[in-house]
């Protein structure tokens, strides 16, 4: 009997107030996320506003940022070809799983990234494991095909969206296609697989193309060349992706409307799918470190230019937002971007909206204004 009033009178109470405070605690970052209004909330007219995540950054605060400010993500790793079937009978569920379970669970959008590309593609692919040598163009679209069956199948219905070939169009000028190993093994044919496998797999999801430079005409002129081609061979391309990796010096506005007009007479689903703007000039290659990498001041003139180039770029969304159904941003804060190892190694940069302390910047408050 001691017992029972030592428990009633002294545990339970504890109990109660603990989880009292770790619910309360967890109430009040949800219920503050709720209360107050996100990006998600100022562009709900527009386009959705999204996010590229890490399963790491699902456990930290940010998690508490991600659900005030956005109602969509992208894995930026998790999902793609090396990290999730990083040998040739082995998938690694538990990052994309991680992602797609707090997507479910905060009735978060998700986009799948990328079942296709050149970059973090595992070189089993393209060895013949008995040989060494480099696999044929049969055995090269069969492997294809099992993984975007495998992967698609796996997040049917909880994925919307995919970008199923990335990056597949040179930069160089007299060059179409980007020679990479898909392409010299399969020529061209691996695109139009690669769009007609995930759509058996899940024929609800839209079908992305995503690239970058997308600013550059003759970049563009190719990608556009590529789609109508697609599209005129009845393969399942419902979607472009504009990565949008710009800074402070690009795109003007000028060359921004004409790109997203060009893009919009295709008459496909658009979407902007890497937004991030480097408080650097744009340099498309990986470099070593000059002596003026090491001023990484973030000064209130590259802020105030920063400024000027988001405000730009949200005014022309607005502007198509019949053409444009989403805007991603490429990772949450200034706490950890791609773009402090690119173009050079440890040199840090502050491409996004909220700082390290996860405040809203000033293009922030910017660019919502109404
Ligand atoms: O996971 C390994 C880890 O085990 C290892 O200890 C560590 C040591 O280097 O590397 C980790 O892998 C890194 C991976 O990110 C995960 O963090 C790779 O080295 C690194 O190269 C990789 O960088 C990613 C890059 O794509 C690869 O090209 C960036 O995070 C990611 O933001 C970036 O995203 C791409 C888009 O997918 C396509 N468009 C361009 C964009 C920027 O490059």
């Amino acid at each position: 009997m001691k017992q029972i009033f030592f428990f009633v009178g002294f545990i339970l109470p504890l109990a109660l107030v603990n989880s009292c405070s770790n619910s309360k605690h967890l109430d009040k970052s949800t219920n503050q996320a709720k209360i107050k209004e996100g990006l998600k909330d100022h562009f709900k007219e527009y386009f959705t506003i999204g996010v590229a995540v890490s399963p790491q950054s699902l456990k930290t605060d940010e998690a508490g940022l991600i659900l005030q400010e956005f109602n969509s993500m992208t894995p930026e790793n998790a999902m793609k070809m090396g990290p999730i079937h990083p040998l040739e009978n082995q998938y690694n569920w538990a990052g994309g799983d991680s992602i797609a379970a707090f997507a479910k669970r905060n009735n978060l959008k998700l986009r799948g990234h990328t079942l296709c590309w050149h970059n973090q593609t595992p070189r089993w692919f393209f060895t013949d494991s008995a040989t060494g040598k480099q696999v044929s163009k049969e055995v090269l679209l069969q492997r294809l095909k099992d993984h975007i069956t495998t992967v698609v199948s796996r997040y049917k219905g909880t994925i919307y969206a995919w970008d199923v070939v990335n990056e597949a169009i040179s930069d160089k000028k007299d060059e179409y296609m980007r020679p990479s190993l898909f392409y010299q093994i399969c020529g061209e044919e691996f695109i139009a697989k690669a769009f007609q496998w995930a759509h058996e797999a899940d024929p609800n999801a839209l079908l992305f193309y995503n690239d970058y430079n997308e600013i550059n005409p003759a970049k563009r002129e190719k990608i556009i060349r590529m789609i109508k081609d697609l599209k005129a061979k009845g393969v399942p391309v419902h979607g472009v992706g504009l990565q949008g990796h710009w800074a402070i010096n690009e795109p003007s506005k000028e060359q921004l409307e004409s790109t997203l007009k060009d893009f919009s007479e295709l008459g496909l689903n658009m979407q902007i799918t890497e937004l991030d703007i480097s408080v650097y000039p744009k340099e498309h290659n990986a470099r070593e470190r000059k002596a003026e990498d090491y001023d990484t001041v973030f000064t209130a003139e590259k802020e105030m230019k920063q400024v000027e180039v988001y405000k730009n770029c949200f005014d022309l969304f607005k502007k198509y937002s019949k053409h444009i159904s989403s805007v991603t941003f490429w990772n949450i804060s200034d706490r950890r971007s791609w773009l402090d190892n690119f173009p050079v190694r440890g040199r840090k940069d502050y491409p996004l909206l909220f700082d390290a302390q996860l405040k809203p910047k000033k293009a922030y408050w910017e660019i919502i204004k109404k």
